[in-house]
């Protein structure tokens, strides 16, 4: 089904080398862009660990491996990345000032009919409409992590996307396997970081009084709610650096201050940005 079709992915960081990647095993012909040689050499190194992983548990052949890498490129040129591809998928940092200069750049170097999604975890898709042409091909593809084993992707409908759009989001979605939302309209967060903002402002919360440690509200939450992990367990995946950009926005644009504000701060100041880094609230090094 997606033979022959192509997808880019700009920017190769914790989110970016997944969608890639899982594009890549569902047949699409796969180029992501990465400026920064070290995410690069990550992503080249996970690439190899990940793909030997499988063959190693018998879940896919080094014929299917083989495959895979062949539709696979990464590239530092966004030029190379973007030129021919149906579909883009933005994955920079969460930063609007960065995505508006790299969206606004992909624009001009991608075919004017190619859908172009940002994996935003808050940001709607019409704060960038005026830097893309054609904006009605623009709007939030935002998956979950780990994309390789996360089925959800939402999808969501701003006043500027046709429904063309919509329709070849969606079929992008379910074509690299995974079950596409819709979200009707505009929200920042979309559904699921909507629903999860209240539990992690309760939970940062509790820790600022005192009730409990940050472990002990992560298992009560885990075995109390069947969730796979706790809320700060959950931080510490999805990177500290990640969650900070969101609350710094909310702070500067709607004067919210979350609770865990100065917690989430002070680790973004001292660098440690979760797993990614080997330290957030927990230690894993
Ligand atoms: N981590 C998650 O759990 C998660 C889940 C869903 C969506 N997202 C969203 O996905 C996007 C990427 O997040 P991530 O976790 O992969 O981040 P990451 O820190 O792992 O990667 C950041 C990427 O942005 C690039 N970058 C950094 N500064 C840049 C700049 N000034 N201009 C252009 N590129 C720049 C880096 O080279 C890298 O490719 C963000 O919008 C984030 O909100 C993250």
């Amino acid at each position: 089904m997606s033979e022959n079709k192509k997808c880019a992915v700009v920017g190769g960081g914790t989110m970016g080398r997944q969608i890639g990647l899982n594009a890549a095993i569902h047949g699409y012909m796969t180029t992501v862009c990465e400026t920064v040689p070290a995410v690069r050499e990550n992503f080249l190194k996970w690439e190899e660990e990940y793909l030997a992983g499988r063959v190693t548990k018998g879940r896919m052949t080094p014929e299917q491996v083989d495959g895979i890498k062949s539709r696979l490129l990464v590239t530092d040129d966004l030029k190379t990345a973007v030129k021919n591809a149906d579909i883009i998928i933005e994955s920079i940092i969460e930063d609007r000032e960065a995505k508006t200069t790299v969206l606004q750049q992909i624009s001009k170097l991608a075919p004017t009919d190619a859908i172009i999604g940002t994996n935003s975890s808050y940001m709607v898709s019409s704060l960038f409409k005026d830097v893309v042409s054609n904006p009605e091909r623009l709007t939030n593809l935002h998956f979950f992590a780990p994309v390789l084993a996360m089925k959800l992707v939402e999808v969501v409908k701003g006043e500027h996307v046709s429904d063309v759009t919509i329709e070849k989001a969606m079929d992008f979605c379910r074509a690299v396997d995974k079950t596409p939302v819709l979200v009707q309209k505009e929200e920042d967060g979309f559904i699921v970081n909507n629903i999860l903002k209240v539990i992690k402002e309760e939970a940062y919360r509790l820790i600022n009084s005192g009730v409990c440690s940050i472990k002990d509200l992560d298992t009560a939450v885990k075995l109390g709610l069947g969730h796979p992990l706790g809320p700060f367990e959950l931080d510490d995946l999805s990177g500290i650096d990640v969650r900070y950009h969101v609350l710094k926005r909310r702070l500067e644009e709607n004067s919210i201050k979350s609770e865990g504000y100065e917690m989430i701060e002070k680790l973004y100041r001292e660098g440690r940005y979760g797993k990614k880094t080997g330290h957030g609230f927990y230690d894993y090094r």
